[in-house]
């Protein structure tokens, strides 16, 4: 009745923003991501009868505010009548800072659930429930370039290429370790009902999804950091000209692109992407990455750079 996963977050290159069913939590579009090696959170989920409630601590502290979605996503990989649950969580990364945290936290916590009450499930019920709690959540599922599909009524994920098939380095720019203003989920509704420009992202995103996929599969760096860009800018205008505006940024995160920029005029083989946060992820190839880390950890408003590899898969550590 005691399981324990491991997860790593993912960077989102082709991006999910937005919800065509609020209820289900299914994506308006679907996402390429890469899953990160050197980052994780590891899980364990303990059921124990005679607890009155389920308990939640990340990193030996209590954590009651996310409590329910943790809850709930156990609960529906298992049955509401449920014995409760002692879950514990470790992080080494910031929690809640556009590092998709959620993302590594609910596909551990679906994974240690199945396995605490000994239940085993296909890859695609998997990905569905991880993604029911946080829509990328399901891509952390896999490792290496993940596609995540928006199929008719329900979403499925794929390794397109694995981690050791094409080494990069991702290299995070910390520029505010405190959690967003603004939740994702949040932001895509406000995104959805009141940005002018939401329908044009949603008609698009095949398009981006095509280039994004072929720049992979042929390992083009060039395509891919031109269309992962757009990509992300993209995301960022439809929150910007949203009302209220939406905007994750702050005068680091703008020195960081700017840098990058430069590095990239100087014959540098890096692109950067954002998330809803204001943190900068610079991905680059491995022999670069000492010097966009030097980079990036050497402007005014970063308070941390951490670097990390393409990794695998996420995986029950032990269950009992
Ligand atoms: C900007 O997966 O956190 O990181 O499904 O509401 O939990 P919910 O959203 P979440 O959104 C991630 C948004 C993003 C882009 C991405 O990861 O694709």
């Amino acid at each position: 009745m005691r399981a324990t996963a491991i997860a790593q977050p993912n960077i989102a290159l082709i991006k999910y923003w937005g919800k065509r069913d609020l209820q289900r939590n299914l994506p308006a579009v679907g996402s390429i991501s890469i899953t990160l090696r050197d980052l994780s959170t590891t899980m364990s989920v303990e059921f124990d009868d005679p607890l009155p409630a389920d308990s939640l601590t990340i990193n030996d502290i209590d954590a009651q505010q996310m409590l329910p979605r943790i809850s709930a996503c156990i609960d529906r990989v298992i049955g509401q009548t449920r014995p409760r649950a002692r879950i514990n969580s470790r992080c080494n990364f910031p929690v809640a800072a556009g590092l998709a945290s959620s993302a590594s936290a609910f596909a551990a916590a679906t994974l240690a659930a199945a396995a605490a009450a000994g239940k085993s499930f296909e890859q695609a019920e998997l990905a569905n429930l991880a993604g029911r709690a946080s829509g990328s959540a399901a891509r952390s599922l896999l490792g290496g370039f993940v596609e995540l599909e928006n199929r008719e009524n329900d979403i499925s994920v794929e390794t397109i290429c694995a981690a050791d098939d094409w080494p990069l380095t991702v290299v995070v720019a910390i520029t505010e370790s405190g959690p967003k203003a603004v939740g994702s989920t949040e932001a895509m509704e406000i995104s959805r009902k009141t940005s002018p420009f939401y329908s044009a992202w949603v008609e698009r995103q095949a398009h981006d999804l095509g280039v994004a996929r072929q720049a992979v599969l042929q390992r083009d760096f060039e395509q891919l950091a031109a269309i992962a860009e757009h990509n992300c800018l993209k995301m960022h205008s439809i929150m910007w000209a949203s009302r209220p505006p939406v905007v994750y940024w702050n005068s680091a995160t703008m020195r960081c692109l700017q840098a990058v920029r430069k590095l990239q005029r100087e014959g540098t083989a890096v692109f950067f992407t954002i998330d809803a946060g204001p943190q900068l992820k610079a991905v680059c190839l491995p022999g670069e990455a000492e010097r966009v880390s030097a980079t990036l950890g050497a402007i005014e408003g970063v308070s941390e750079v951490m670097m990390s590899a393409l990794g695998g898969a996420a995986r029950v550590l032990d269950a009992s």
